[in-house]
């Protein structure tokens, strides 16, 4: 299985950017844990970050037929992006959205995602193991279903 990662805006910033909430570890150091973890589990994973909405629309939209499944954390644009839920659901992928915090115990303007409803499923509130999470989910549904 192939899978596609995507960070959105400001996640090149990990580890210094409120680590409070999002912890100290950097982007580089969570993109070495998720390629190690889906090696192991006989997948691979490519890991891009973006803070441009269109280039992330245009990831996605060019996914098909590179990749079997996509792992986003959509960051801001969770909460903003028609764009990046049509991305989702134009491309068939099977996605699944990725959040460090748990945006639903913060700010109400965090508790909508337009990006949730076209994922296969969210993990949210684990840190940097929610991507690994995923990667399990993913890799596990494919011999499972
Ligand atoms: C985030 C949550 C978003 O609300 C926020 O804008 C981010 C990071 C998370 O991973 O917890 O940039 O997606």
């Amino acid at each position: 299985m192939k899978i596609l990662v995507i960070h959105g805006p400001n996640l090149q910033l990990l580890g210094k950017r409120e680590p409070d909430v999002y912890g100290s570890k950097t982007l580089k150091e969570i993109d070495t844990d998720i390629r190690a973890r889906a090696k192991s589990l006989g997948a691979t994973a490519t890991v891009v970050q973006s803070n441009s909405e269109g280039a992330i629309v245009d990831r996605i939209g060019s996914a098909p037929g590179k990749y079997d499944a996509l792992i986003i954390n959509p960051g801001a644009y969770t909460h903003t992006s028609v764009a990046i839920r049509d991305a989702i659901a134009g491309s068939g992928i099977t996605a699944v959205e990725v959040h460090l915090s748990n945006t639903a115990a913060r700010e109400e303007f965090r508790h909508r995602s337009l990006t949730a409803h076209v994922c296969r499923g969210v993990i949210a509130g684990f840190g940097p193991l929610g991507y690994l999470l995923a990667v399990e989910a993913l890799v596990g549904g494919e011999t499972d279903e």
